[in-house]
């Protein structure tokens, strides 16, 4: 049974009408980072922080999982593989779909994380600064989203599922943002083929030893049929 390490980022999203954060219409041409995905942007100004989250979360609810994420959910469900995905994306697409085994290693939009004490549980739809955490009864409620500058999360484990891994795959991310665009290299530096399926060419695309380009929807299905096939 081969080991596959699948990396999603927003692009395999995108057809399910989530933006994506780089493109001409992406998020980051209308915030800005270090307003939005700091901490330090949360402990200046919480209010707009949970103003982008609540609307993120529900783009997200309304939002369903495409053919790309039925597609990994159909390789994993075959049971032929072991299909870890590991996911930078924040919502909630692949569970719906169907996966299981699965990393959210940026957090999700459906988790409320106290700033206080680290305790965690299921966000409300709309969070705001006012919400006391249910353990410590602290006001420092805070979306469960690992923001730039803080660890990604369970990264020891993403490392070794990678290191003993014998295919790694990369769907829909732009490969601008570390350490899941360094994921590419650390397949490499330890044999494991790997493959880019993506809208167009990342920026790690010449580390690939291959890649296949177009919409999600169409290069994933296809390349799962091929799996289930071969
Ligand atoms: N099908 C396949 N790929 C697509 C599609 C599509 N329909 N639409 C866009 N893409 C590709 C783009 O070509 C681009 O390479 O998806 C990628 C999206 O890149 P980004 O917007 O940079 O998103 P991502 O790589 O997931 O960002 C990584 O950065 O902003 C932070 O924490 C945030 O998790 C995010 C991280």
């Amino acid at each position: 049974m081969a080991r596959i390490v699948i990396l999603t980022g927003a692009g395999i999203s995108a057809e399910s009408g989530i933006r994506t954060f780089r493109a001409s219409d992406g998020l980051w041409e209308e915030h800005r980072i270090e307003d939005v995905a700091t901490p330090e942007g949360f402990a200046r100004n919480p209010a707009l922080v949970h103003r982008f989250y609540n609307q993120r979360r529900a783009a997200a609810t309304a939002a369903e999982p495409n053919a790309a994420h039925r597609a990994l959910a159909r390789l994993e469900a075959a049971g032929a593989h072991q299909v870890l995905i590991v996911t930078q994306n924040v919502d909630d697409l692949h569970e719906r779909a169907g996966s299981q085994n699965l990393i959210h290693m940026h957090g999700t939009l459906n988790g409320a994380l106290c700033a206080a004490c680290g305790h965690r549980w299921s966000a409300p739809a709309e969070m705001n600064k006012t919400q006391f955490c249910p353990a410590c009864g602290k006001p420092a409620t805070r979306p469960d989203i690992v923001w730039f500058g803080e660890m990604p999360y369970r990264m020891e484990e993403i490392w070794t599922a990678l290191r003993a891994a014998d295919l790694f795959v990369s769907i829909g991310t732009s490969g601008n943002v570390y350490p899941a665009a360094g994921f590419v290299a650390d397949a490499m530096h330890a044999g494991v083929p790997t493959l880019e399926l993506n809208l167009e060419p990342s920026q790690g695309t010449r580390m690939f030893d291959e890649a296949r380009h177009g919409p999600a929807t169409q290069v994933v299905p296809a390349w799962v049929d091929e799996m289930l096939c071969a």
